[in-house]
């Protein structure tokens, strides 16, 4: 995983939990990289889990809902840090069709190592968008929260519909619905 994804997560850590959390977090989990992070570097997929399972026993909040919590907040961070993506998305359904064969073709070129998942991605009609999730990292909601961060991003109101495939969620299925008063 890129070390971006540890940073804000500390990030996010600390400003809703507190600095003393967020530094219990590092001091108690069993970390190669002592919890030592920059944003450009890469790390195991497993020191991201030892912090959710960690953060999870000191919070009480679950690791789905930590991972959904932080999908969510980093979106917003990518659309202040990644701007240029965003410049001709005029819509939460223009952006998310774009991730497979845009979003993340970007992201390789800066990150060659990048571990990222697949999207099978069909808009069904005008108001209804299907997403087939992919990973073998199981990282379903944090994919949703990511999706919940594009709507509010967009001032978009959607049903978010998900099917866990399986119980790893390394497959998951999301269908967003426009709200009536939403549809264009
Ligand atoms: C500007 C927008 C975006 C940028 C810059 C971006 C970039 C990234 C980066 C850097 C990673 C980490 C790769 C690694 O650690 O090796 C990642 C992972 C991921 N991205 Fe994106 N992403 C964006 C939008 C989205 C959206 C909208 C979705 C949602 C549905 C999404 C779904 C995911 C998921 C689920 C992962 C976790 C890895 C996995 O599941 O295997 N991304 N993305």
């Amino acid at each position: 995983m890129k070390g971006i994804v540890f940073t804000e997560l500390l990030e996010m850590v600390e400003d809703k939990f507190g600095f003393e959390l967020a530094d219990q977090v590092i001091t108690e989990t069993d970390l190669p990289s002592k919890g030592i992070y920059t944003a450009v570097g890469t790390y195991e997929f497993s020191e991201l889990v030892a912090i959710l399972v960690k953060l999870n026993e000191l919070t009480g909040v679950s690791i789905g809902d930590l991972q959904r919590v932080y999908g969510n907040h980093l979106f917003t961070r990518f659309s202040q840090l990644y701007s240029h993506f965003f410049a001709d998305a005029k819509d939460a359904f223009s952006f998310l069709s774009k991730i497979e064969d845009y979003i993340h073709v970007e992201v390789r070129k800066l990150y060659p190592d990048a571990e990222l998942p697949s999207f099978d991605i069909k808009q069904l009609n005008p108001s209804t968008l299907e997403m087939n999730y992919s990973s073998e990292r199981g990282m379903a909601d944090f994919a949703h929260g990511l999706i919940e961060g594009c709507l509010n991003h967009f001032g978009e109101e959607m049903k978010v519909d998900r099917i866990d495939l399986n119980e790893q969620k390394t497959k998951s299925q999301f269908t967003l619905t426009r709200v009536l008063s939403d549809v264009k």
